[in-house]
């Protein structure tokens, strides 16, 4: 099938290189000229594992390419994803403005019939604004439908959820849209869920405001297992043995970040609050998390005595392992709540995700391993669970600190094992 991805961010150009792993014709169309050239050379401006491999391969077959014109793009394809971003303004509500630009330029190519999905996150009832937007701006007699198909990918592991998805969820309004759909996915070996359109936009904020959820709910259980001595990994594993709860997305830790719970959650509340529903319990959950980064440097400080003056190593900055990304990482709260305590000095180390938060905090030291942040530091705080963090020679670590002192905020280490090591170690949930 011919297809059209507009937006080429973390989820167009997955989205399109899958597609066209799966033997479609896919056009990735992008405004940003320096990230086409980049495309074009099979590179990728962020870190998303498989994905240079995935885009390299395709581009070699002929089978996916890079545009700027969305115009030609929509004009010679049959489905066309809308793929843009759909970042929260400072009210919390969605910015739609990449939505409402892409329909407009979409609507002036509508030659012959097309099929306009949505896969960006947007809100209940986009789909409706989106039919007019099209109907009013696109030549008389266009032949076309939309629906909504949103994504379910998490950054690290993308390209296994696109191939490997729960579920797919397909919400249409005429039997022709979804069949093409239908047809568009049928290679891949996952229950289909055909919806309205509605229905499926609300699928979308629910889960991962359901998700994230979860993760407020394990991290207050967190304080409570702080407060009374109990082990939070018992806790959530005894919790998901049951299988109505399940284990997912209960780990403790310092909050959840990137570029999508934290935003899906203010737009849903947002969302609701506009209807006229009353949904303070995802406030609590926004609220929770919002609170993770300032108790964590709170407990540090206890633990050092005051922290002013100390020097501090970092060790992850990305908001989850797998990723370069930093958006809404709780590593970039966290560094902020250092320097007002008015540390002295920061020696951060992250895998792939230093360059990113240099934009931010270009003055605090980046190290080239574990080993060297922690040189010469009063203590060592883990705020990302990278799998190498896991197997370095503590002892090693342990020498070249000024105090033994680490503050696992992911809860990678036995707090036996670490205490029996000699060090002060706290973790989340943990004595
Ligand atoms: C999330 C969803 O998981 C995807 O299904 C969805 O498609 C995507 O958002 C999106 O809307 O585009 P992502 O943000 O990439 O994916 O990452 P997650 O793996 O969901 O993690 C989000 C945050 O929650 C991370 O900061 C992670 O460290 C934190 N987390 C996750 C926890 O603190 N505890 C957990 O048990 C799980």
């Amino acid at each position: 099938m011919k297809i059209a991805v507009i937006g080429s961010g973390h989820v167009g150009l997955v989205t399109g290189a899958c597609f066209a792993e799966l033997g479609n014709e896919v056009i990735c169309v992008d405004h940003d000229k320096k990230k086409l050239r980049m495309f074009e050379n099979g590179e990728i401006p962020f870190y998303e594992p498989g994905l240079d491999r995935l885009v390299h391969a395709n581009l070699t077959e002929g089978r996916l390419s890079f545009s700027g014109d969305t115009n030609s793009a929509v004009s010679a394809s049959k489905v066309i994803f809308i793929c843009v971003g759909t970042p929260s303004l400072k009210t919390g509500e969605v910015d739609m403005s990449a939505i409402e630009k892409s329909a407009c330029q979409i609507a002036k190519s509508l030659n012959n019939y097309k099929l306009i999905v949505e896969k960006s996150t947007v809100p209940v009832e986009t789909g409706q604004w989106l039919l007019k937007t099209l109907e009013k701006k696109a030549p008389k007699g266009a032949d076309f439908d939309v629906a909504s198909n949103p994504e379910f990918l998490r950054e690290g592991s993308a390209i296994h959820d696109f191939m490997h998805p729960d579920r797919i969820i397909i919400g249409v309004s005429s039997e022709k849209a979804a069949s093409s759909l239908v047809h568009l996915y049928s290679s891949l070996n996952a229950p289909i869920l055909i919806t309205d359109i509605k229905s499926a936009e609300l699928i979308k904020h629910a889960s991962n405001s359901f998700l994230a959820m979860k993760i407020s709910f394990i991290n207050a259980i967190a304080d409570i297992c702080e407060k009374t001595g109990a082990d939070i990994l018992r806790v959530a594993k005894g919790m998901g043995l049951d299988e109505r709860i399940g284990h997912d997305f209960l780990n403790a830790g310092i909050g959840y970040g990137g570029s999508c719970f934290p935003k899906d959650v203010s737009a849903f509340i947002n969302i609701a609050k506009k209807l006229g529903c009353d949904f303070k319990l995802l406030e609590e959950v926004r609220g929770i998390n919002e609170k993770r980064s300032i108790h964590f440097v709170k407990r540090v400080d206890k633990l050092l005595g005051g922290i002013k003056n100390k020097t501090i190593a970092i060790w992850g900055l990305s908001f989850k392992p797998d990723t370069d990304d930093i958006r809404e990482a709780p590593a970039v709260y966290i560094i902020k709540e250092l320097m007002k305590k008015k540390v002295k000095n920061i020696r951060a180390y992250d895998p792939k995700a230093m360059d990113n938060i240099k934009n931010i905090y270009p003055n605090i030291s980046y190290c080239n391993s574990p080993y060297e942040a922690a040189k010469g530091a009063h203590a060592v705080l883990v705020l990302t669970e990278w799998k190498d963090f896991k197997h370095l020679d503590l002892l090693k670590i342990k020498s070249s600190l000024k105090k033994p002192i680490i503050a696992d905020g992911r809860n990678l280490y036995d707090p036996g094992k670490m205490k029996r090591m000699g060090f002060q170690y706290i973790a989340v949930g943990r004595v």
